[in-house]
């Protein structure tokens, strides 16, 4: 093998960087979007490892590249495979089908089998870079052929694979017409690792079911106990692994004296409103945008809040914007935004301020020290690591976060006010204790909850995950 092939690859959809080309003919690289990238990053950058995935701009030929410590290998996609792979069957149809069917998921077979084409390249890659031996993390529901595939072609790997998603209910996943292809495909790994125990329980019961072998039957522990299948002479273990974020740092980050200022800038630039309210999301379906939307436009209604007294921002990334159920979405969103500025908006005070735009690191940290009510409502979410950012950068102890029962994060973040996202009477009732919260009893919540978040960090979760996958990474 030769020396430039890696012992530790990570194979994701996406680089942690996506290329922007603008119409000057200029390029820059820019950090990509979403909670795998921030997760993984910090933890592959220590450990000079290597990257597959996709520069995030079709039709181009991108040479592997060096970022710091970071080894870049960019994965060709074709128009054709961003309309089928990626808006299509990872989009269109797991993303749906994967988050209880929120959305209908498209069941369309020339998308399975671009999905599978595309699979199949990503396997091959991986299988180029890594060298004899080598540990390769293949990452989410993108890529999920790919453990069995790079199995086929490189026997000598050590595979393990992630689930940065919900994985759903049996009855749910049943539904696909490709069920036992992907249960196939994931089981291709020495690890499966899912973020919460019942996505373990369930994926194991569909081994038995789907592909004919008899699981262990021991309830999944959370960073413990994982589940077991034989599968001819190995043996796929299956665990429940909690994805974080580097706390430590943003806790850092969040102390600076710049972003305290900014801290207050924003506050001042908002007329120093008794109390603000944050949404931080990619514009996704998923998040329950939408539910705090409809709960504040009912709290002004009602005379319960005012504009004077209480300010809305609602930072929105633009996400996946060609596919239909994204495009309705966002339509919807702004009109909502609209709707509420037009009936309840003084000059000067808007009641919600939407910015459709990515912020930078310390631009986020400083928005979230500033919020004194951190409001986090999806109907379904893997994780959410925006709940976990926003108790990081408050050591100061200040601030309340509302937080949706459906994501996986509220099992972890048990002192946040946890809320049901389709009674919309309860979450008015938790916005409005969370904006009149006793400080005393606030400083308690926080406390606990920074005490979670600060203990159970990103090299926690990829630690406990590459040891139970048997690998000498871990140092
Ligand atoms: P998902 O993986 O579904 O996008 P998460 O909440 O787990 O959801 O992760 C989202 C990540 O993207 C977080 O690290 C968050 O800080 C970042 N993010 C979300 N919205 C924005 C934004 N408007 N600007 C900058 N970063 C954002
Ligand atoms: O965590 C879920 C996830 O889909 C990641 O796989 C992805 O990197 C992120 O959200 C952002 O989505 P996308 O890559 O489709 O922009």
């Amino acid at each position: 093998m030769s020396k430039a092939r890696a012992d530790f690859v990570v194979v994701a959809n996406r680089l942690p960087v996506d290329l922007e080309r603008f119409e000057d003919g200029t390029e820059r690289w820019k950090h990509s979007p979403g909670g795998l990238v921030t997760a993984l990053e910090p933890f592959l950058r220590a450990r000079e490892g290597a990257w597959v995935g996709w520069p995030g701009v079709a039709d181009v030929d991108v040479d592997p590249f060096s970022d710091g410590d970071l080894h870049l290998h960019p994965v060709h996609l074709s128009s054709t495979d961003i309309r089928q792979y990626y808006e299509g069957f990872a989009n269109a149809t797991l993303w749906p089908l994967y988050h209880d069917v929120v959305a209908p998921p498209v069941f369309d077979r020339s998308w399975w089998e671009n999905y599978r084409r595309v699979n199949q390249r990503f396997a091959e890659a991986a299988a180029e870079v890594s060298a004899e031996g080598a540990t390769v993390w293949v990452q989410d529901y993108q890529l999920q052929l790919v453990p069995a595939m790079l199995r086929e072609l490189r026997p000598d790997l050590r595979i393990g694979f992630f689930l940065h998603i919900p994985f759903p209910p049996v009855e749910l996943f049943m539904q696909l017409p490709w069920r036992t292809e992907i249960v196939r495909g994931l089981l291709g790994a020495d690890l499966v690792g899912f973020h919460r125990p019942g996505g373990a329980q369930n994926f194991l019961w569909l081994a038995r079911r789907l592909a004919g072998f008899e699981p262990s039957r021991a309830q999944v522990g959370v960073r413990s106990r994982p589940g077991v299948v034989r599968v001819g002479d190995r043996t796929v273990r299956v665990g429940a692994f909690p994805i974080s974020i580097a706390s430590a740092e943003l806790d850092q980050l969040a102390r600076t004296k710049e972003v305290q200022q900014r801290a207050k800038a924003i506050r001042s630039e908002l007329g120093n409103p008794r109390r603000i309210m944050l949404g931080v999301d990619r514009l996704d379906y998923t998040k329950g945008i939408d539910v705090r939307l409809n709960a504040i436009h009912e709290l002004l209604a009602d005379g319960q809040i005012t504009v004077e007294d209480v300010a809305m921002i609602q930072v929105a990334t633009p996400s996946r914007e060609r596919v239909e159920h994204y495009k309705q979405m966002r339509e919807e969103i702004e009109r909502e935004v609209g709707r509420i500025n037009g009936e309840f908006g003084r000059v000067g005070h808007p009641a919600v301020h939407y910015l459709h735009t990515s912020v930078d690191r310390k631009d986020l940290a400083a928005f979230y020290c500033a919020a004194d009510v951190m409001v986090v409502t999806p109907v379904r979410d893997g994780m959410n690591l925006v709940a976990k950012e926003y108790v990081a950068c408050r050591n100061d102890l200040g601030g309340s976060l509302v937080l949706s029962e459906f994501a996986g994060a509220a099992a972890e973040l048990t002192s946040a006010f946890l809320v049901n996202p389709h009674n919309l009477d309860g979450v008015k009732d938790s916005l409005l204790a969370a904006l009149d919260l006793d400080e005393a009893e606030g400083r308690r919540r926080m406390r606990a909850l920074r005490r979670q978040v600060l203990t159970h960090d990103v090299d926690r979760w990829a630690r406990s995950f590459l040891e139970a996958l048997g690998t000498s990474l871990v140092a």
